[in-house]
């Protein structure tokens, strides 16, 4: 079944748009065909929050709430959601949910401009956890700036509202929400507007064929790379083929050796899911974006987009990641060290679509991930780096090394690997090994940081990794 009309819940009620506009944001049907002003429109690149909206969406039966950056989440995306916007909190009768009459009560407001984007941070927290510890609360607000009210009142508002019954107006109205979600079809959309076309197919064999008919198509998974080819650089994207849909892309496989992980899931999904395989992996995840980027956002995007400086990149790398890209015909697997071609270009060619990433489990590894950036939080990284070590008896049989930051692509370090391997685990071989760096790297020199910055910071996250490693383990350091 096809359908060119998106359907979802706003205020208790289905909407209905007939072939929207692809390129159109969530953020300007708000505000323009809405009318509802309190979402603002701050850098319209996902950076800033204040255009945060709330979106619930059924699994399992269950309604999940996801906070969104509505500025850079384009208006199709929205079918079969409950859309829920900062006036919606409020009751009727004018009384504040428990969310904001916290902000109120504890000062979290000045000039107003950020607090709408705050509130709906929050209130996606409140609705889905239970207790709100300090670090779900900074994981929460870490999307959202504020220029003049200070984050210190804010983050008093959030930690108040673990005295606060989370029994409000949006639980009692749960049931109906999920009753009416069910009832929107599950079908295959096609919008055709003006000169543009998207495509939401609801499975790999529709995928398939729609690709067949469609050349020229951009794949959109979180959209939050794409987006910014409309919001930012005012282009244009004629056809659109959203994966978000199809069920077969959105599946955790797990296995004694490895952890597979569907192109269709999201960032915030597998920081939860890799956190206990490699806790350094979801360190550096927690700091990648913000909660709303990770909401949508996936591995696979990561991986597509293939920036030097893309998070997720040295760390697969340094694991010997793998990835499966379907092809018209069949699977190919490819090791993840020979995908990146050159700056932003990979081995995928036209029609193509990444299937998933493999990351082998190797428990007795070290692995270790570090993430220098200029903010701590919701910022790109200068220089990431990677490390995974085989060390037995205090010898280095397998040292796997990956870099973001120091090249035109992700990269393994290969010098310094073959150098290392089969050496003592000791600060002399890192010692000497780390002035290799400039041999396996020509780093690049932007606003972020030069590239002397970056060549000796990679070397210093060589010895940091080493210190770390032989203080856990108790390693003689000579
Ligand atoms: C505010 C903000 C903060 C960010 N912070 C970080 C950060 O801290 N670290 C970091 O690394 N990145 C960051 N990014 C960049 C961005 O989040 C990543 O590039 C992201 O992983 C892209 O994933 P996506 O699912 O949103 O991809 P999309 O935007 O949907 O797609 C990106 C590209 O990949 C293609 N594509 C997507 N999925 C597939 C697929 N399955 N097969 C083939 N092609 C595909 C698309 O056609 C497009 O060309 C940030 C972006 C923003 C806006
Ligand atoms: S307007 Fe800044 S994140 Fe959307
Ligand atoms: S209150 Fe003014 S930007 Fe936050």
């Amino acid at each position: 079944m096809v359908s060119n009309t998106i359907q979802f819940i706003y205020q208790n009620k289905i909407v209905k748009l007939k072939n929207p506009d692809p390129n159109r944001t969530i953020l300007d049907f708000i505000r323009s065909d809405l009318k509802q002003k309190g979402t603002k429109e701050g850098c319209a690149e996902g950076g800033c929050g204040a255009c945060t909206v709330v979106i619930g969406e059924l699994k399992n039966r269950k309604l999940i709430y996801k906070s969104i950056n509505s500025c850079i989440s384009f208006l199709p995306t929205i079918d079969k959601k409950h859309l829920i916007v900062i006036e919606n909190l409020s009751l009727k009768n004018g009384k504040l949910h428990p969310v904001q009459e916290a902000m109120v009560k504890f000062h979290g407001s000045q000039c107003g401009f950020c607090t709408p984007g705050f509130v709906m941070s929050m209130f996606a927290m409140y609705k889905n956890f239970s207790k709100f510890s300090d670090e779900t609360i900074d994981e929460t607000l870490s999307g959202n700036l504020c220029r003049c009210t200070g984050y210190r009142p804010i983050i008093d508002a959030a930690k108040s509202l673990n005295l606060k019954n989370t029994n409000d107006y949006f639980k009692k109205n749960e049931k109906k929400i999920i009753k009416m979600l069910s009832k929107i079809k599950d079908r295959d959309i096609e919008i055709c507007f003006d000169n543009k076309k998207y495509f939401a197919p609801k499975s790999l064999k529709n995928l398939k064929r729609i690709l067949k008919k469609n050349s020229n198509t951009k794949f959109l998974s979180g959209g939050t790379d794409l987006s910014l080819e409309v919001t930012k650089q005012r282009g244009e994207i004629e056809k659109i083929i959203s994966l978000n849909s199809v069920k077969e892309l959105k599946f955790i496989k797990k296995t004694r050796k490895f952890i597979e992980i569907g192109s269709g899931v999201s960032l915030y999904e597998f920081q939860n899911v890799i956190k206990s395989y490699y806790p350094d992996f979801y360190n550096i995840l927690k700091r990648y974006g913000s909660v709303q980027i990770r909401n949508v956002g996936t591995l696979a995007g990561n991986i597509v987009t293939a920036s030097p400086i893309g998070d997720s990149l040295p760390l697969l790398l340094s694991l010997d990641s793998r990835i499966k890209i379907q092809t018209s015909k069949s699977i190919k697997i490819v090791p993840l060290s020979e995908f990146f071609l050159s700056y932003r270009k990979t081995k995928l060619k036209k029609g193509e679509f990444l299937y998933s990433v493999e990351i082998p489990i190797n428990k007795q590894n070290h692995f270790r991930a570090y993430k220098i950036s200029r903010r701590f939080d919701d910022d790109i990284s200068s220089v990431c780096a990677s490390f995974n070590f085989l060390i037995k008896k205090n010898i280095i049989l397998k040292a796997k090394i990956a870099y973001g930051g120091m090249s035109e692509i992700p990269k393994r370090a290969s010098k310094i690997e073959k150098a290392l391997t089969n050496s003592v685990f000791s600060e002399d071989t890192f010692y000497k090994a780390k002035n290799l760096i400039d041999d396996d790297f020509s780093p690049i020199d932007d606003m972020r940081a030069s590239k002397d910055y970056r060549a000796d910071v990679a070397k210093n996250l060589m010895m940091k990794f080493f210190y770390e490693v032989s203080s856990k383990k108790n390693l003689r350091v000579n």
